[in-house]
């Protein structure tokens, strides 16, 4: 246990106060069981807090995950009463991009052959690990509007990335590659198109790849990468890519998990606190009615319980969410026909 002693819990919108509800009895029935004592805080952010009080993140709770925390776990946030979502931008990449989370870690695992859609293939077909660049790329927010609003507008995001912010993830993909036993990784960009960004990413990944000899290095680009997602899952590994391409392909291969609510995720820097979230919204259509996935949250617990050292964790909840479905013990998503709390009350009875 680091000498951080706290973890934040974001709630956040919609569903995630619901899974997130879930999530704190499972962290506590784990540390309970392990005789962890991490201290769990709950912070009050997102979009009732806003609404309430116009406070997005506010400095005293980012003192708090910068100086306290050893982890954040965050539920979703999204809320169609502010349409224009800079509150939620405000926390996630305030979080993000604040921590220098520079590695956004999505395990594109099937766990169960009910949940491969695609015909001919099983769920030991889909077993990657895509590494998201998270700091840089059109998501750092830089570009303007020009005469908004008329026939002549021009809107402009910039597509940032340095060569610091390319090496880096590009460098954890292959230690990661090293340290879980996966033998290839793929970076995959759009360099035919974008020849001075993604010629960055050629370069730099040819350059890293060369202090790796034991782990094979392949490029694909991201249109082809998404055609043999579905064509030939059982080649992938781990994926390197950047910002956006990152946060499609991994929609894209969430529904080869079986959707959204199996699709769990990291957010990882040099620095001594990280972030977890399960990667669904809000989905504010079915808030509060007990319909949510919860097990997207107990194996992202699962992801920030092995970050934080606890051998073993990671495998015993997601040997716990297979037999949730194996069972049927899951919600409607995945087959099942439990609601977000039942389904927790199974993964709590098999924990303890
Ligand atoms: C994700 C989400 C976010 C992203 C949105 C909510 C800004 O889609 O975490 O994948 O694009 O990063
Ligand atoms: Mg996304």
């Amino acid at each position: 246990m680091s000498k951080r002693t706290k973890v934040a819990i974001i709630p956040g919108d919609g569903i995630g106060k619901e899974v997130m509800a879930v999530g704190a009895e499972v962290l506590a029935a784990y540390q309970k069981k392990r005789g962890l004592r991490y201290e769990v805080v709950t912070l009050d952010l997102g979009a009732d807090r806003f609404l309430r009080d116009g406070t997005t993140f506010p400095a005293e709770d980012q003192r708090l995950i910068r100086e306290e925390c050893a982890a954040v776990l965050l539920g979703a946030l999204g809320d169609p009463r502010v349409p224009d979502l800079g509150y939620a931008r405000d926390i996630l990449f305030g979080l993000r991009f604040g921590l220098d989370l520079f590695s956004n870690i999505r395990p594109v695992v099937c766990l169960h052959d009910r949940l491969m859609p695609i015909v001919g293939k099983r769920a030991a077909d889909m077993n990657a690990v895509v590494f998201r660049e998270n700091t840089e790329g059109v998501y750092v927010g830089m570009g303007g509007n020009f005469k908004k609003g008329t026939p002549d507008e021009v809107a402009i995001n910039e597509d940032l990335n340095t060569r610091k912010g390319v090496e880096r993830v590009i460098r954890a993909a292959f230690e990661y590659a090293l340290a879980h036993g996966r033998r290839r990784v793929l970076m995959s960009d759009k360099s035919n198109a974008m020849q001075f960004a993604h010629g960055l990413w050629q370069r730099t990944f040819k350059e890293v790849a060369a202090g790796y000899p034991g782990i094979e290095a392949k490029h694909m680009y991201v249109d082809a990468l998404c055609l043999q997602m579905v064509r030939a899952p059982q080649d992938l590994d781990v994926i390197v890519t950047n910002n956006l391409f990152g946060d499609i392909v991994t929609d894209l291969g969430a529904a080869l998990q079986g959707g959204l609510g199996m699709a769990a995720s990291a957010n990882v820097g040099a620095g001594p606190v990280a972030m977890f979230e399960p990667v669904h919204g809000s989905a504010p259509d079915i808030a509060g009615k007990d319909k949510a996935n919860p097990l997207a949250t107990v194996l992202t617990i699962g992801m920030m319980l092995d970050w934080l050292g606890e051998q073993g964790a990671e495998e015993e909840l997601t040997a716990i969410v297979r037999e949730a479905i194996d069972t049927g013990r899951c919600t409607a998503d995945v087959g099942g026909t439990l609601g977000t709390r039942a389904v927790g009350d199974f993964v709590l009875k098999r924990l303890a």
